[in-house]
């Protein structure tokens, strides 16, 4: 609920407030954030302008949400506020991503005193989910051309310092690392220049002070950039959005520029917090489709999909209880490995042994539908589509590009390639009648003199291009499953998830690694946008050894999915794989639709747990690391109920209550480097 007097602005969520204070036409102030029950005015230095926008121009020098300069060079700018209004709509945003379904919204209109430039704020409520959504229009309304060169989505200012910064950052196979850094002073930035949203580090971050947590993201898929600053005068700003670096965008008279949309949240634990993402981007960010079962190709066979290959790989994938069989990397063209063929995706009937139909009524005797892995915004030198198109590489005139994994980067933000591929890639999913398309990214973005998008605005338009294409083709083929990659989980954002319905989340498939990788990821994003494979032992990016039981039961929590070659898997790990399909497809409801709530600090290190809650079932996972021994504490159930409980693979259930489980818990033993337990508990009715 909005409630907006002449003094304040109450934007009230189920459990959270933003208050907001007027004064005259003065840009409003943030005067709380929290939980509704502990509301209490805070309190900054009386010289401190805590803001919910700010442009440089006043007497208040830190870290300003939006700036532009003129024709004659002037960036100094004062804004004043001249209209709130609250409305209940959908937004949908121009060329980006936005949070769907009915919201309250307020609209803050500023104006500049030179009468050039209005910017509009959209600050929006999602009160079931605690949930908040910042953005901003910005529209030249004078005669000539102003060049935005910073245009952040969010602004808030949190009173005192001393706030730890928890980020995500990380590398190929070690994407999304936690990271905690307590800022007393001075500004901490992450952010990423090299056009997607990157594993070096995430949009989503957290806050914490005194145990109450503050939590931002950002729909967004490019250059992003949060910053946390604390003031001379001792409180701490946060702006997240589009990277000011690298950035400028020129806009006419009359033009609009649109920020993407940024989300914020806060609760008293971090399990609260989780569940306000989790269960707000299930709801309004993803793309909610029944999640395939899926084999595929990739550490099984590489680009080797010649027909022996497939077909005894397909036989095995039924067998064990998959419904889609996904040919990765190698189905196309003359793709044998990563240094030709990109771009031009057509079957090779000759390696697969056959066209479309053919292989498709293969696997369809199999109950198996037809998934394809692609990787449209790139080209590899030696393709048709470079040597026909070579107007469609990123490239500096007269200077050779740089490759990186041998392929080059396209110009998305060139209306030309993405016509192109919007043409060609709806022709191979029609032709191809694929239900499932696995959508990678696989190096950064370099040589960004475009011939299209003019200088600085390059990344904003080459990220938007990326979108026009994602969203046409995810519209017009309704029923085709997409999947999204990038080198692994290097495009895990909520950009990317507004258009597919889950995201490879890293090469790295060591279960041990895995564990960490997906604990942090679904601290924002649900279960139900994290894809885990069983892979291969030993591992083929750690060269460890686990068991296939580590393997699966880290795989479960999430899109589950299996890529080893099930050719050399012995009867018992066979047996236990068939199992735990069977598990999934029985109980996938409460893993992907449940709640997901951790059992132990995202920090530790010895024992790692989370379970999944829907109605009078749930399904946790326990693992002891590093041979550490010790009871993992449920949560979330009912104290009084009896539960019982089945471990998977084992035949002997047992019961404890609700409130057995969540005081003394449940015993993990630890045995080398990683023993797991997967339990299914349903709730005994009482007699
Ligand atoms: C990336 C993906 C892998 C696989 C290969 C194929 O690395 O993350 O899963 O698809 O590309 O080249």
């Amino acid at each position: 609920m909005i409630i907006a007097t002449s003094k304040t602005i109450r934007l009230e969520a189920k459990n959270a407030l933003l208050l907001l204070s007027l004064n005259g036409d003065d840009v409003p102030r943030v005067a709380y954030f929290g939980s509704k029950e502990k509301e209490k005015a805070f309190s900054f230095h009386k010289d401190s302008s805590p803001t919910v926008f700010s442009c440089f121009g006043s007497l208040n020098y830190q870290n300003c949400s939006f700036g532009y300069i003129d024709e004659k060079g002037n960036f100094a700018h004062r804004f004043l506020l001249k209209s709130v209004e609250t409305k209940k709509v959908k937004i949908s945003l121009p060329r980006l991503p936005s949070c769907k379904g009915e919201r309250e919204v307020l609209e803050l209109t500023y104006l500049d005193l030179e009468d050039k430039a209005e910017v509009v704020q959209f600050l929006s409520l999602y009160e079931e989910h605690d949930t908040f959504v910042s953005s901003f229009a910005f529209r030249n309304r004078s005669k000539e051309t102003l060049f935005i060169d910073r245009a952040f989505s969010l602004q808030l200012e949190l009173p005192g310092k001393g706030y730890d910064v928890i980020s995500f950052h990380g590398d190929w196979g070690r994407e999304r690392k936690i990271n905690s850094t307590t800022l007393r002073q001075g500004e901490l930035v992450l952010s990423t220049t090299c056009g997607i949203s990157s594993a070096h580090v995430n949009p989503f971050f957290l806050l914490r002070k005194n145990k109450r947590y503050y939590a931002f993201n950002l729909l967004y898929s490019g250059n992003h950039k949060e910053s946390v600053s604390v003031s001379p005068l001792g409180s701490t700003r946060i702006l997240t959005g589009v990277n000011d670096d690298y950035f400028s965008y020129s806009l006419k008279p009359g033009g609009i520029f649109y920020t993407p949309e940024a989300i914020f949240t806060c609760g008293d634990s971090i399990n609260e917090v989780k569940t306000h993402l989790n269960s707000f981007v299930n709801q309004h960010i993803l793309k909610r489709k029944k999640s395939p079962l899926v084999f595929n190709t990739w550490e099984a066979v590489s680009t080797k999909l010649e027909k022996k290959n497939w077909q005894e790989l397909a036989v095995m994938a039924s067998k064990i209880g998959c419904d889609t069989f996904v040919f990765d990397d190698g189905w196309y063209a003359h793709r044998e490995d990563d240094k030709t063929s990109l771009g031009d995706f057509y079957l090779n009937k000759e390696k697969l042994g056959g066209d479309f139909d053919y292989i498709r009524s293969y696997l369809a005797n199999l109950n198996l539908k037809l998934g394809l892995w692609i990787e449209p915004e790139m080209a590899n030198p030696y393709s048709d589509l470079a040597r026909s198109h070579p107007d469609f590489l990123l490239k500096t005139k007269g200077i050779q590009p740089l490759l990186k994994r041998n392929q080059y980067v396209l110009d998305m933000s060139n209306p030309k390639v993405v016509a192109y591929l919007k043409k060609t890639l709806s022709s191979l999913i029609e032709e191809s009648g694929c239900s499932y398309i696995k959508w990678d990214f696989n190096r950064f973005v370099s040589d960004v003199c475009s011939g299209f998008a003019s200088g600085y605005a390059f990344f904003y338009e080459f990220t938007l291009g990326y979108y026009d294409l994602i969203s046409y083709l995810s519209e017009r083929f309704p029923d085709v499953y997409f999947e999204g990659c990038s080198s692994g989980g290097a495009r895990f954002d909520l950009g990317s998830l507004s258009y597919v319905s889950q995201i490879w989340t890293s090469d790295n498939t060591d279960p041990y690694d895995r564990l960490f990788n997906q604990e942090s990821t679904g601290l924002c994003y649900p279960l139900s946008s994290i894809s885990n494979h069983i892979s291969e032992s030993p591992n083929q990016q750690t060269g460890r050894k686990f068991p296939i039981k580590e393997r699966t039961n880290v795989a479960l929590f999430g899109d589950f999915g299996i890529e080893m070659d099930l050719r050399k898997a012995v009867d018992e790990e066979l047996s236990y794989i068939q199992k735990a399909f069977a598990f999934y497809a029985k109980h996938r409801r409460v893993i992907l639709d449940g709640k997901n709530l951790l059992l132990n600090s995202p920090f530790a290190k010895d024992l790692k747990g989370e379970i999944c809650l829907l109605n009078d079932e749930a399904v946790c996972l326990l693992a002891s690391l590093d041979n550490h021994s010790g009871h993992l504490c449920l949560a979330g159930l009912e104290e009084k109920t009896t539960y019982e409980l089945k471990e998977l693979g084992s035949d002997t259930p047992f019961r404890a209550s609700g409130e057995e489980l969540m005081s003394k818990g449940v015993f993990i033993e630890g045995k080398g480097k990683l023993n797991t337990a997967v339990y299914y508990l349903k709730a005994i009715p009482s007699a």
